[in-house]
């Protein structure tokens, strides 16, 4: 049934695929119990126009001045957005909070600096992160937002061809060259660099260079790498073809965990896969039933630049938009109301994050599982449909499909019983090896 490439590993990659898997959890567990990440997009407004942008991101025009409005919220409205998040946040002393600001490119609104600054001020400095593409921020920016945050990250999506391509900037010129020589710059600073992570999307495409791609950040003095899974919304719902499978994905996993511990980086594949393994093949329950959001320790929900609440920071524009309720902005509404509201937030998490129904009910105890990533799949391999065309329904009845990264995936109508006896077989190996009672 084709579970080859999880049965040809080495014992040297299993030891790997373990240690790896489990320093991952060990840090996870490390984190309080309870923990809430927001990814609060400022601006959908940016100074690229990469094609499968996650946001559909609206590349300026150049020598054009871009308005708030344009941006979506003005100073003020942002302030108004984080007060309603810190009467949250306060009214939750248990929670482990993370405050990631992202966009668009967030750079381009004048006031992001004083924005990051107050945010810092209401929830500490290592509260705060942000995410750029590097190529409109300058050294001294970073050294004055230093004391400020405690996560940057920053996109290189490929060696310099595929990232430029891929990247191409309002500006002109060489994206790549532009976002490495900050990057280059951050590393002269041991507080920046610590800060730093470099995070690439896998597509069909550059699935080939990231080894490289780690070598070439490895040379340059990088510590830390992430790679994303891509995520089909935004600009990336038409590109089914780009999306990597599951055994493109596990094959990634090995190949950037192995680099990873030959060049003693830090490197980690988007939690959401990584959960898929632990839980298939260390046996480890990783789905933590009771959380604000989606069933894992650190739960993510997101803010679009109009105030609106989305369960997952990758649901925030069409068609997922179709699910958002209240803006933060309504005067009188408050955060808990609106992860209240009737087929709000927290309706969505109660009913289509529940252990019985992600997964079509797969037993395993996995927080893996990206409700959106499965849904996305199901309905463009079902429907074919537009994102315009996409209804509510169809992304509620999507919901509780099978995460096509998972191995137990095959198709978007088919997927294997984790009791199946070819699948067993992979569960023995691994299982067997690790010491794992059956
Ligand atoms: C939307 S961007 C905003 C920040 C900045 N403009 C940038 O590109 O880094 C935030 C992160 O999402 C990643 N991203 C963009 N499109 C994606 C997709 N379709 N799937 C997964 N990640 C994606 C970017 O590479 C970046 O790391
Ligand atoms: S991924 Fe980032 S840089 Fe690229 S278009 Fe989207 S927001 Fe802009």
């Amino acid at each position: 049934m084709g579970f080859h490439y999880l049965l040809n590993v080495s014992k040297k990659q299993m030891e790997l695929i373990r240690k790896h898997l489990l320093r991952r959890l060990h840090d996870k567990n490390l984190e309080k119990k309870d923990g809430l990440s927001i990814v609060y997009d400022l601006t959908y407004m940016c100074n690229q126009g990469c094609p499968g942008c996650c946001v559909s991101a609206i590349a300026y025009k150049k020598g054009k001045e871009i308005t708030m409005e344009e941006h979506g919220s003005n100073t003020n409205e942002v302030y108004k957005i984080l007060s309603k998040i810190k009467e949250f946040v306060d009214s939750r002393p248990e929670l482990d909070f993370f405050l990631d600001f992202g966009g668009g490119e967030l750079s381009l609104r004048p006031d992001y600096k004083d924005i990051i600054k107050t945010a810092a001020s209401m929830f500490g400095s290592e509260s705060i992160g942000m995410n750029t593409n590097g190529t409109l921020i300058s050294i001294e920016d970073l050294l004055e937002l230093d004391p400020y945050i405690s996560y940057i990250g920053i996109s290189i999506d490929g060696l310099e061809e595929y990232h430029n391509r891929w990247r191409k900037s309002v500006e002109g010129g060489n994206s790549f060259q532009r976002t490495m020589n900050l990057i280059k710059k951050m590393l002269e600073y041991p507080s920046l660099a610590n800060k730093l992570d470099i995070t690439t999307v896998p597509t069909k495409k550059n699935l080939h260079e990231i080894k490289e791609l780690m070598h070439y950040l490895h040379s340059i003095g990088i510590k830390n790498y992430s790679v994303h899974r891509a995520m089909q919304v935004g600009r990336f719902w038409y590109k089914d073809d780009l999306v990597p499978s599951n055994e493109d994905y596990f094959k990634l996993f090995l190949e950037i965990i192995e680099t990873g511990e030959e060049l003693g980086m830090n490197v980690h594949l988007h939690h959401s896969i990584e959960s898929i393994y632990t839980a298939l093949l260390l046996g480890v329950n990783t789905y933590a039933g009771d959380n604000i959001g989606n069933p894992d320790r650190k739960a993510s929900l997101a803010i679009d630049p109009w105030g609106r609440i989305f369960f997952d920071p990758w649901c925030t524009v069409e068609p997922w938009d179709k699910l958002a309720k209240s803006s933060l902005l309504n005067e009188d509404t408050t955060f808990e109301q609106i992860l209240r509201e009737h087929g709000g937030v927290q309706d969505l998490i109660d009913s289509y994050c529940r252990k019985d129904i992600r997964c079509k009910g797969c037993p395993v105890a996995c927080s893996g599982g990206n409700r959106i990533a499965s849904a996305a799949n199901h309905i463009r391999s079902n429907f074919g449909l537009s994102a315009r065309e996409v209804t509510k329904e169809h992304l509620l009845t999507a919901m509780d499909s099978v995460d096509p990264a998972c191995p137990l995936y095959k198709n978007s109508s088919e997927y294997i019983n984790y009791n199946d006896s070819e699948f067993q077989k992979v569960v023995d190996k691994y299982h067997t090896f690790f010491n794992i009672p059956q």
